[in-house]
């Protein structure tokens, strides 16, 4: 508390480069201090606890051990980070879980945890801007958590080590993190596992290490990455690499079991990314490949620059979580509410290869769907206002938001269409997007006034008429 007002006094000295945050700070005594603690949540209305306020993650520093055998984690986080406020104490996500220790810089910090968030106070305030280093020691039997829509997701044990997937909220079941896609972050993974096991993450594997029984591979993922998109998938896995003719690095990691049922997709990828290049703009990592885990997950995940699949994926699948590497990884979100820009872009992608590869056109697909009476699920609700984190992955997301696009392609023609498309994956590359601005940048392309067009099929609830 006196820090907090020694710190309110200090800033008054500089008013004119922050006449607004002055403001706020001269409102009240209540606010200066309410400043200085960081929020326990990004301001997500559908995950309200997820990510937190106050600082920005610029790296992530994981070093993991595991235990297949006992299921047993022990590991180390070091965060790079940057104050973007006054910080007295701040919050981490992690779910379970035991922390052994918590330092900023090379000080010990208080630290309590409250349900998924883990609250740390450093010995000395931060200011606003300073980088800052948090290290975390923890261990204990990482467990997933359930979804609201009452799917799994995090850290996912399976028989021969884990399947680690995320979305939305499952980061936190095994690092501590600023677990929202608004922050977005370069990492450094490093996990150690029984020798025989691959241990497999995100982007570039830069060493990989046997000594005394056990493996340890050091994965970097130099781009900016949401933390739900990361992950160090555990299993005995037949590995392959090679590198593209546009010069990507391809490591695919891939169950034995489902070795012969994966191979003849595996080997589209490739020509996948090619063809998802021509259309979307150049791959926008230098990294790619699959991994092809067995485990009972009921879905796959486009974990960045190498998607996740829980049995041999059909070529659909692989085309859409590909396509989810330009929309969702690359261009990433600033709220859940706007996951159409995900599943809608993937699941039209997957349309579109049909289209171009001698099998059912777009419009085709479309009107299948339209056929569906006003009564079906996919009307249930408008895929721009999914209402709840219980809804992100419903039909309507999916289904009406390729719809959506595919309105969006016959209101535009083709030309103006895929230049859309281009513009939305370059302008935002390794960053954001919402869908105000998608919409925006649709009527400067098309010229077109296109507001009828989206509220009606992104917004309105029941079925929508169509162009
Ligand atoms: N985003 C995944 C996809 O490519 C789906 C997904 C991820 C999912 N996590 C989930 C679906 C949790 C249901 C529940 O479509
Ligand atoms: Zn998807």
């Amino acid at each position: 508390m006196r820090q907090s007002r020694r710190q309110t006094v200090a800033r008054t000295a500089v008013p004119l480069t922050i006449p607004v945050a002055l403001a706020a700070l001269l409102a009240g005594s209540g606010t200066a201090v309410a400043a200085t603690g960081g929020a326990p949540g990004a301001g997500d209305p559908y995950f309200p606890l997820s990510g937190n306020g106050g600082y920005h993650v610029e790296h992530y520093g994981l070093t993991l051990r595991y235990d297949t055998s006992t299921r047993h984690l022990d590991a180390t986080a070091v965060l790079t980070a940057r104050a973007t406020q006054h910080l007295t104490r701040f919050d981490l996500d992690l779910k379970g879980l035991k922390v052994t220790g918590v330092s900023v810089g090379h000080t010990r910090a208080g630290f309590r945890r409250d349900g998924q968030e883990l609250v740390v106070t450093p010995r000395r305030a931060l200011h606003q801007g300073e980088q800052f280093r948090v290290t975390v020691t923890y261990q204990g039997t990482p467990k997933p958590v359930t979804d609201p829509d009452g799917s799994a997701d995090g850290w996912i044990p399976t028989d021969d080590g884990a399947f680690v997937a995320g979305e939305p909220q499952g980061a936190m079941t095994w690092f501590p993190a600023n677990s929202h896609p608004k922050d977005k972050s370069s990492y450094d993974i490093t996990i150690t596992v029984p020798q025989g096991r691959t241990a497999v993450s995100n982007g570039r594997l830069l060493s990989r290490r046997t000594a005394h029984g056990l493996t340890t591979f050091h994965w970097r993922q130099s781009e900016p990455m949401a933390a739900y998109l990361a992950t160090a998938t555990v299993g005995k896995f037949k590995v392959e690499q090679y590198t593209t003719r546009d010069g990507i690095r391809v490591y695919n990691a891939v169950d034995p079991r489902e070795a012969s049922a994966a191979a003849p997709v595996l080997k589209k990828l490739p020509s996948v990314l090619e063809w998802e290049s021509k259309l979307f703009g150049p791959y926008p990592f230098r990294n790619a490949g699959s991994i092809v885990d067995k485990a009972d997950v009921g879905y796959a995940l486009e974990t960045q620059s190498r998607p996740l699949y829980d049995s041999a994926p059909d070529l659909s699948t692989l085309v859409h979580e590909n396509a989810h590497q330009w929309f969702g990884d690359s261009v990433s979100l600033t709220s859940w509410k706007d996951i159409w820009l995900n599943e809608g872009f993937a699941t039209y992608a997957e349309w579109l290869y049909s289209e171009q590869h001698g099998g059912d056109s777009a419009q085709k697909t479309f009107d299948s769907l339209y056929a569906r009476p006003a009564s079906d699920g996919l009307w249930a609700f408008p895929p721009g206002n999914p209402g709840s984190g219980k809804n992100i992955f419903g039909t309507p997301v999916y289904a009406r938001g390729a719809m959506t696009l595919h309105e969006l392609r016959k209101a535009v023609g083709d030309p103006v269409f895929f230049r859309i498309l281009r513009a939305w994956a370059g302008e935002h590359r390794g960053g954001h997007g919402t869908t105000a601005q998608f919409v925006r940048l649709a009527e400067r392309e098309s010229g077109k006034n296109l507001h009828p067009l989206f509220t009606s099929w992104l917004y309105t609830p029941g079925k929508p008429n169509s162009a």
